[in-house]
């Protein structure tokens, strides 16, 4: 794959995989734009990346927040003309292991605005950049827990939001296409980080390389498809 001139963006980006996503992709010398909804976390994340002599941009978002992302998105406009990807990494997941019967009606809204919501908003606010960069696309970093074949208890808030966020890459696979935009969910495997915990087989490098494999293994035009660290996942 050519390297792209437009940048990515990667939301989520001061911990965890999205940290692991801006370094990998930095140091394959992809110009890469790390959002973070915290300008002190975010700073200090683009500052160990240039320790390890990796120069990313820093963008302050918080995906929840409707005006942030009206805010950013005019920023990312004076900075560039056009963007090359758009990686949907930021998300929480409130109560882990809680039950549906005992989820809240704050931690279900709470968790589908920032892991659902705020995707469906950043996309429509950047379209005009990744437009103006097509061929152009956007990840959305998802779960197996979003897998509504594959549903259990547990996980509720944040596993009904990443359905919605898997249905919704549904919906907007076919209206971006005749942009010039493709879209596709990737699950990065069962990670170690703060929201995986320590028991999880995979490292966070290798979590991130499950995401950064569809910038640079895959063709341009391959969309609407959802993505698990080897195979397909079902809807
Ligand atoms: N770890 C796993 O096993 C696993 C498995 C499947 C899928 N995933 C997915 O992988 C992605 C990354 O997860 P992770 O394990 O790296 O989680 P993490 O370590 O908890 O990091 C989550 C990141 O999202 C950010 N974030 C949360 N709310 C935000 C908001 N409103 N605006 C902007 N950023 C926000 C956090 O920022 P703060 O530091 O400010 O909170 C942090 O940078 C998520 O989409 C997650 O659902 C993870």
């Amino acid at each position: 794959m050519s390297l792209p001139s437009h940048p990515i963006l990667v939301t989520g980006g001061n911990k965890g995989i999205g940290l692991e996503i801006c370094r990998q992709l930095a140091r394959l010398h992809y110009r890469v734009i790390l959002s973070a909804r915290s300008p002190e976390r975010g700073q200090a994340a683009v500052a160990r990346l240039a320790e390890e002599g990796l120069e990313v941009e820093f963008l302050p978002l918080d995906v929840g927040d409707e005006a942030s992302i009206q805010t950013a998105t005019r920023e990312l406009a004076r900075r560039h003309p056009a963007l090359q990807a758009l990686i949907n990494n930021a998300a929480i997941a409130p109560a882990r292991f809680g039950t549906i019967l005992d989820a809240t009606a704050r931690e279900i809204s709470e968790t589908f605005t920032i892991n659902t919501l705020g995707p469906i908003l950043l996309i429509q606010a950047l379209l005009p950049l990744l437009k103006a960069g097509k061929p152009s696309r956007v990840i959305n970093v998802s779960s197996r827990l979003g897998s509504v074949q594959d549903m259990t208890d547990g996980w509720a808030a944040y596993g009904i939001s990443k359905a919605a966020l898997n249905a919704a890459t549904r919906k907007l696979a076919p209206a971006l296409a005749p942009q010039g935009v493709s879209i596709n969910v990737a699950s990065p495997g069962w990670v170690q980080t703060e929201m995986g915990g320590q028991e999880a087989p995979l490292s966070v490098e290798k979590g991130a390389r499950n995401i950064v494999r569809l910038i640079t293994e895959f063709p341009h035009d391959v969309t609407n498809r959802f993505f698990g660290e080897k195979d397909e996942i079902p809807w």
